[in-house]
């Protein structure tokens, strides 16, 4: 089962990317159960898929897809008992960090009971499933200590790493104290052409495409000396599938363990199109946000021993990877 709000990791859950293990490929296959939540004020999915599920558009005869809302116990409780899942992959959340603060009491309630709804209806009901939870770097905030990793102490600065630190807990308690193999995947920023258009990364490479064929003049920035790890989503995914096959639960950072500013980003996409990104970028400082976080950088040294797992992507590529698929898209609706 995977529980997700938008597609974006989804995708790359089900589908067949050139991800490295074939039993990977056959296992992910297999996972037929979508928990999929609505967002608030969205048409619902099934009045209008080809719009709403775009990512997942071609598999969808492969998925069977339950609605429920995080905020509704019973719905979710039905839907666990209803599946009895074996594997259970937990991405549903309020996940902008820029929302957060906006809202705040709705990302916090959301991603908190949302997640301790998911791990109580699996104890009661699926106690043998293996759960996932997506954590954040985000947690890390004002860090402590660089490179991040799993013993990094937590100082979140936006209600979005303040709820991903409280399901963290929550995850480990429901371990600890009631058994469940539930693992809390400490993931640092990952990207793909998949990526919602408001995260910077997509954002970027969006706009230098539209720039490039003549459909827009600029592109407005917030902070351009934050630094994230960036890596490539589909890497990412494949780590979260390694944690629920091993014998014990764990926690685990995934990250590539290189840090580049937001300026970097814009620099290699610009660059890579023939552009002069400062002819185009404009700093609005209503983009700037209440509280940054403006280092992150993890050690995945514990993945890469127990999970063998290691990115290939590296940032360079990841401009590419994403600035490509967005020019290509763009050409073929002129
Ligand atoms: N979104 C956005 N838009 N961010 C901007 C902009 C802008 O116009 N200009 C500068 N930034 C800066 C932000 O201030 C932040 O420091 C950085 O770009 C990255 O912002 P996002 O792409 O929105 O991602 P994030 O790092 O806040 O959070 C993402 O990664 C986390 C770790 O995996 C999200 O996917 C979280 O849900 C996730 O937990």
């Amino acid at each position: 089962m995977v529980l997700t709000i938008d597609d974006k990791e989804l995708a790359y859950l089900v589908a067949k990317l050139p991800l490295k293990t074939k039993k990977f490929e056959d296992h992910v296959k297999e996972l037929l159960e979508i928990l999929h939540f609505e967002k608030k004020g969205y048409e619902s999915q099934f009045e209008d898929p080809e719009h709403r599920l775009w990512r997942i558009r071609h598999i969808l005869d492969k998925l069977i897809l339950h609605s429920a809302s995080l905020e509704s116990y019973a719905s979710i409780f039905s839907i666990v008992e209803k599946a009895r899942p074996d594997e259970c992959y937990h991405l549903a959340a309020q996940s902008f960090v820029s929302y957060s603060f906006e809202d705040e009491f709705s990302t916090i309630n959301t991603n908190i009971n949302g997640t301790h709804f998911i791990l109580s209806a699996i104890k009661k009901k699926a106690p043998e499933c293996k759960f996932y939870f997506a954590a954040s770097s985000e947690m890390f905030g004002l860090a402590k200590e660089t490179p991040q990793n799993e013993n990094t102490p937590f100082h979140p600065r936006s209600p979005y790493g303040i709820s991903k630190v409280t399901g963290f807990h929550l995850t480990q308690n429901y371990k600890e104290a009631y058994g469940i193999f539930a693992c809390n995947g400490i993931l640092f920023n990952h990207e793909s052409p998949r990526r919602g258009f408001e995260f910077v990364t997509r954002k970027i490479s969006n706009e230098v495409g539209k720039i490039k064929l003549g459909l827009s003049k600029e592109l407005r920035l917030g902070n351009l000396e934050a630094k994230r790890d960036w890596g490539l989503a589909n890497e990412y995914v494949r780590a979260m599938w390694l944690m629920l096959q091993q014998n014990e639960p764990d926690d685990y950072v995934i990250a590539t363990g290189e840090t580049h500013s937001v300026r970097e980003f814009v620099e290699l996409a610009f660059d890579h199109l023939g552009l002069d990104w400062e002819k185009y970028v404009i700093i609005d400082d209503k983009l700037y946000r209440a509280a940054e976080v403006y280092h992150l950088c993890g050690n995945y040294s514990k993945a890469k021993k127990k999970l063998g797992w290691e990115p290939e992507v590296n940032f360079r590529d990841l401009v590419k990877i994403m600035v490509d698929a967005d020019l290509e898209r763009l050409q073929k609706r002129l």
